[in-house]
């Protein structure tokens, strides 16, 4: 399951949709969809979009992908509250799901700097941004440049930017090209640098190649890991991912050909800083849907120490109460021992 939060769409966003006069197809959004959940997708997948795929991508994913990147923000703010951002930087940007996202937690920003190689997507994001500048006035600081993320610089000028983005992204690339990009992306960042990608086992994996890498540039985690050591699931045959839920439109409906109002959007991602982190040792990332039974509750988490089952007891009842509130992804305090 998921957790409690259902996002919507920008109003926007929604007029933007709603009024699309798209001759839209469900079967090219099911074997769009069908790609992406049986990772699939491959090197420049979405890159070689003719504009009916890359439409059917913009209206039919990025509703989820906003939601996933929402829940990463969130989860950027719980650990850290400060963290103000003025500058951004998107690669790969598709129709610009991180920007929709970042500007309700952030939407005074004074620069963002969108990165994108396909033209149909940069014309819906030319679009949207048109839509929005009515409600956000900083959507005026918005760069957005055509361009291939691979094998040349990012940006011809020495820029650095407060948080850099690279969402649903490196699943398209190789894992050769992955790594250039990590590397391309760390240089510009100044504070935070995040990373989601679908999921699936495949993309924890690409999770995990660049947790390693990061740990060799001596980056620091500052969320979903409470550590900086090696990872417990490597080399299992589980893998670390969380949900989120959001609601279906009428228009969603339509075009999936669904009947549920809302759907689970199961991503796996990595937040990573320039800056060391004070670490506190009893803190345990909850991994997985706690088992709520009678007289306890069980979770399993991840934590400095080790990866973890913890039981938490109504004997014990102010523990009790305080795990009752807890979700999958959220951090839980162990007792000191
Ligand atoms: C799956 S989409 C994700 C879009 C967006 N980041 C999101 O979170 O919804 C992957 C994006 O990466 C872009 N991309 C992939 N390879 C690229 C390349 N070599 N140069 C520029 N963009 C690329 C694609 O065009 C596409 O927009």
């Amino acid at each position: 399951m998921t957790s409690f939060f259902h996002y919507e769409l920008p109003p926007f966003l929604e007029k933007v949709f709603s009024e699309t006069s798209l001759n839209f197809s469900s079967d090219i959004f099911e074997k769009i969809s069908l790609k992406y959940h049986n990772d699939e997708a491959r090197e420049g997948a979405s890159l070689s979009f003719k504009k009916e795929e890359a439409s059917v991508y913009a209206l039919g994913r990025m509703p989820a992908t906003i939601a996933a990147i929402k829940d990463v923000l969130r989860r950027l703010q719980q650990k850290k509250p400060k963290f103000s951002p003025v500058s951004f930087l998107d690669i790969g940007s598709g129709p610009g799901s991180f920007l929709w996202a970042f500007l309700e937690y952030f939407p005074k920003f004074e620069r963002g700097v969108l990165l994108e190689g396909n033209s149909y997507f940069l014309d819906f994001l030319r679009l949207f941004i048109k839509e929005g500048e009515s409600s956000f006035k900083s959507l005026q600081n918005v760069e957005i440049m055509k361009k291939n993320i691979i094998n040349i610089s990012l940006m011809e000028n020495e820029e650095y930017f407060d948080l850099v983005n690279l969402s649903y992204v490196l699943s398209e690339i190789s894992e050769k090209d992955q790594i250039e990009l990590l590397k391309k992306a760390w240089n510009r960042t100044s504070d935070v640098l995040m990373i989601i990608e679908p999921g699936t086992p495949k993309g924890f994996l690409n999770i995990l190649h660049a947790r390693h890498f990061f740990r060799e540039q001596g980056g620091f985690f500052c969320a979903p890991c409470p550590h900086e050591n090696r990872c417990p699931l490597e080399n299992r045959k589980d893998w670390c991912h969380f949900s989120v839920r959001l609601k279906r439109s009428n228009f969603h409906k339509r075009l999936k050909s669904a009947f549920l109002s809302y759907e689970d959007e199961k991503y796996a991602y990595l937040i990573i800083q320039k800056k060391p982190i004070e670490r506190n040792i009893r803190e345990s990332r909850i991994l997985k849907k706690p088992i709520k039974r009678t007289g306890h509750i069980i979770f399993d988490g991840c934590s400095q120490k080790r990866d973890e089952r913890i039981t938490i007891s109504k004997k014990t009842p102010q523990l009790y109460k305080k795990a009752k509130g807890k979700e999958w992804g959220d951090l839980w305090e162990n007792e000191e021992e």
